[in-house]
């Protein structure tokens, strides 16, 4: 397989054969097609839908920790869930593409003065690099007791606008496990959130289509005036993920 070397190519090339541990020079690629061939079937399928993927090019030269930046750049813009001055608490924040769109939309890095400063805890099992503007509880599980103890320290007095959840585990392979603990996840971000929400807030959580989805969504509707599943567009087709966005806690 060989790939016709444009513009595009070379700007994303040398970061996603580095990620799949192929090593190259910077004049390796410069002239002439470069040969895939050799590599994993799996391996050049990914590659080229990198390539060929207009949000991967776009979180490079938006400066995004991950793609799935324009997820929450696509909901917020739909739903207006983020705005100056709310408080928002990022569960599974690494490597922090939501927690950057969140300190954005919500002024926490007070890059607007104008507008009231908003404030960020973006929180994940694994370690997150500083953010400006938000506030990390890095290598913590979400789901333990003191890293709850934990938020809620950084909150005081406050009540949050909004608990979003990317979480996710590392995929085991087999479906209806890993389908079993992100619900689990969502309804740990769920049961949080109504302790911290205050009336009128909203939670917007990732999970994957299947059979325990109905289930989180009448868990839901306990709690919010309205749930809704929302397939974001630059969230792949062919993937299962799905979000469920919860609006007007009831308290
Ligand atoms: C899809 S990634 C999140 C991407 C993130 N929203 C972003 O935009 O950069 C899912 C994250 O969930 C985290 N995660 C999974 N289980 C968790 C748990 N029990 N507590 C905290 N974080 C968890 C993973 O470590 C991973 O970083």
């Amino acid at each position: 397989m060989a790939l016709k070397i444009n513009k595009r190519v070379l700007l994303l090339l040398p970061d996603l054969l580095h990620s799949k541990g192929i090593k190259t020079s910077p004049c390796a690629c410069k002239n002439k097609p470069l040969n895939i061939k050799g590599k994993k079937v799996s391996s050049q399928q990914w590659i080229l839908r990198q390539i060929n993927d207009p949000y991967v090019l776009k979180t490079k030269q938006e400066n995004w920790r991950c793609r799935s930046a324009f997820k929450l750049i696509e909901i917020d813009d739909k739903y207006n869930i983020l705005k100056p001055g709310f408080v928002v608490i990022d569960c599974g924040a690494a490597p922090g593409s939501w927690s950057q769109v969140a300190v954005q939309r919500v002024n926490a890095d007070k890059s607007d003065s104008e507008k009231p400063t908003g404030t960020v805890i973006s929180i994940d099992i694994n370690p997150i690099m500083p953010i400006v503007g938000a506030t990390i509880i890095p290598s913590c599980d979400f789901t333990a007791v003191e890293t709850q103890k934990k938020i809620l320290e950084k909150l005081g007095q406050r009540k949050a606008d909004i608990v979003i959840s990317d979480m996710a585990p590392s995929a085991s392979g087999t479906k209806h496990l890993d389908n079993e603990i992100i619900i689990n996840l969502c309804i740990s971000a769920l049961r949080f959130s109504t302790l911290v929400l205050h009336e009128g807030g909203n939670m917007l959580c990732k999970l994957w289509m299947g059979a325990e989805q109905d289930k989180l969504k009448r868990a839901m509707e306990i709690f919010f005036r309205t749930v809704k599943m929302v397939k974001p567009e630059s969230s792949r087709s062919d993937s299962k993920e799905i979000f469920m966005l919860g609006r007007h806690f009831k308290n």
